[in-house]
């Protein structure tokens, strides 16, 4: 049995990674605070044996003293305030949720015996705005424009340290947008809950030109698997994303569309610097996925089924199949 451990596994991601690791040999446990996760979210497997739960908070020092003893062959961090826009208002949580919180997972790896392999969640937005579309893992300089994306690319760097001086393998993912069933933020998320409220109006943020690539749960989730088998350096960097990308307007047609709503309007709020969002919203993003295809894998749904497929599932509509 493998012994793994998830920070964050009662959120959206980690969730479904338990879905899918605790039907082979893992025994699991989960650390989350339940700030935006939810037992709901796992709790066809509250009560399996291989299951245990922790309820703790990563900026606790005595909650993460009990994990040190224990050893785990690997540690997905994925624990984070995985909000963008909230940077615009209030960056120190970006800076405590993320960086401080995977300072002290650090420092427990360090004090651990036997050493895991920490596979960490990125972002795209850590490349802020690339001269180059699609993005590749080689990119430089890397200049984010978010606080979120400042975060996670101080975590990278802490991580890739910490795997050199005290001997442990990392894998650094940075993820494109995910979408799918128990995703409770981001624009489709958002959308259907405006929508849900008044079907006749839809607040845009921005100018709704806003181009990104979006990648459906379960391709996302084989992704971070296979790179967990396919790394061999100390610390390893794989792009994960689909190939295509589609603009926030298109979104607002599809999930109008799928909730079967007509005549809304849409009401664009013109947004921030040249028809962003929010300051620090990205305006183009597409990974270069090339790396990733090299170890046979590639994405099973592309920027748009992804999104009619989590909107069909967000608004419990019927589906011929589910979850593939
Ligand atoms: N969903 C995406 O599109 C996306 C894109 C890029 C990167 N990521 C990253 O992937 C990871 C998972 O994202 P998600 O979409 O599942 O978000 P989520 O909010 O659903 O999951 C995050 C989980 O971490 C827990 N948590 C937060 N702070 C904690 C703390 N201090 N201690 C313990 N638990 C804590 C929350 O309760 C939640 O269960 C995050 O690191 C996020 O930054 C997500």
């Amino acid at each position: 049995m493998k012994k793994t451990l998830i920070t964050g596994g009662a959120g959206f991601i980690g969730s479904h990674l338990i879905d899918t690791l605790l039907t082979k040999e893992n025994t699991i446990t989960v650390l989350d605070n339940l700030t935006t996760g939810t037992p709901q979210n796992i709790q066809q497997w509250l009560g399996n044996p291989n299951l245990t739960f922790i309820k703790a908070d990563l900026l606790n020092p005595v909650a993460l003293k009990k994990l040190e003893p224990n050893h785990y062959d690997t540690i997905f961090h994925l624990a984070a305030n995985p909000e963008v826009k909230i940077g615009a208002t209030n960056p120190k949580i970006h800076f405590q949720q993320n960086i401080t919180a995977t300072h002290n997972l650090l420092e427990t790896i360090r004090k651990t015996k036997n050493k895991p392999t920490l596979v960490f969640t990125s972002t795209s937005t850590v490349y802020g705005e690339p001269t180059k579309i699609p993005t590749p893992e080689n990119y430089a300089p890397l200049k984010p424009i978010s606080t979120y994306g400042a975060s996670k690319l101080a975590c990278e760097a802490l991580i890739s340290a910490y795997a050199h001086t005290y001997n442990f393998k990392a894998i650094i993912i940075r993820l494109a947008n995910i979408v799918g069933p128990r995703s409770q933020h981001g624009v489709v998320h958002d959308f259907i809950q405006k929508l849900n409220k008044n079907p006749n109006k839809l607040e845009i943020l921005g100018d709704g030109t806003q181009n990104k690539s979006y990648l459906y749960i379960t391709d996302c989730i084989n992704a971070i698997l296979l790179t967990l088998q396919k790394s061999k350096e100390q610390v390893n960097i794989y792009n994960i994303g689909s190939e295509d990308q589609t603009t926030v307007t298109e979104i607002a047609k599809i999930i109008t569309q799928e909730m079967g709503i007509k005549n809304v309007k849409f009401k664009f709020t013109g947004g921030v610097d040249g028809g962003r969002g929010w300051k620090g919203d990205v305006k183009n993003m597409l990974l270069d996925i090339s790396k990733l295809k090299t170890h046979e894998w590639k994405p099973k749904y592309n920027s748009q089924q992804a999104i009619t497929k989590t909107v069909k599932h967000l608004t419990n509509q019927p589906l011929a199949s589910k979850m593939d």
